[in-house]
């Protein structure tokens, strides 16, 4: 056994998530933790792990960064062909899971992951700063490349192009998705490992039905 790793232990006192306190509307739980995580956060808290499940059934996952969220669910941006935009085509189930360690909170999300309508991905896109944007453009994102100065240079000719008074589109590879949540569960831990877990499931009808977990 790794003895500094097997004695590291946190005892979690920060919170509590009674049942009379969850919010009966899990996006409406999420917003409100999501408002106390930004005062205390180090680093990006919109930052979520996202898996998904490729046609051989396995699963794989990697961070990307919620941009809205509301009733309809969570937007995130990325390529279309990469790992995730494929599988997403052939599989939409995804997981997602923010992890809040200054809150001692986590937030799994199960959903049906659909992409957003062109003008709203271009809309987020002329937001995006100038260099993003170029990125978005020429990184043939998952794919296998030669080395760091092939993309360095497709970079420069993009911004050559663009300092010519070029015009940049964001490209059709590059958009948001959006999950739809199905289910979700909040965690917030507490002493002895008697952890509060509440999860929500969603009805066929839309509603939302809400059940205390086991630790
Ligand atoms: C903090 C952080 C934020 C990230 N945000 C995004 C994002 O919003 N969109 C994205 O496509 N990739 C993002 N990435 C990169 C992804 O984790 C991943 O490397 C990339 O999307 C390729 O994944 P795939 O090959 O599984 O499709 C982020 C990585 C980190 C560490």
């Amino acid at each position: 056994m790794n003895e500094p790793l097997s004695s590291m232990r946190v005892s979690y006192e920060h919170a509590r998530l009674g049942d009379e306190d969850a919010d009966r509307d899990p996006i409406a739980q999420f917003s409100s933790w999501f408002a106390e995580v930004l005062e205390t956060h180090v680093g990006e808290a919109n930052a979520l792990i996202l898996s998904t499940v490729g046609v051989d059934g396995v699963p794989s996952s990697r961070t990307v960064l919620m941009k809205q969220f509301d009733q309809r669910g969570f937007v995130f941006f990325t390529n279309y062909e990469s790992q995730k935009g494929r599988e997403i085509a052939a599989n939409p189930h995804v997981a997602a899971l923010f992890y809040w360690p200054s809150l001692q909170r986590q937030v799994r999300i199960g959903g049906i992951a659909t992409r957003i309508g062109d003008d709203e991905s271009d809309a987020y896109f002329q937001t995006r700063p100038c260099g993003s944007q170029i990125g978005a453009v020429v990184s043939p994102q998952s794919q296998e490349i030669p080395n760091r100065a092939w993309l360095e240079a497709r970079f420069q000719q993009a911004k050559e192009a663009l300092e010519r008074g070029e015009k940049l589109k964001r490209p059709n590879h590059w958009g948001g998705f959006r999950i739809e949540p199905d289910s979700m569960e909040f965690w917030q831990g507490r002493p002895n490992r008697l952890h509060d877990r509440i999860g929500y499931r969603r009805g066929d009808e839309g509603s939302w039905s809400m059940h205390r977990l086991a630790p």
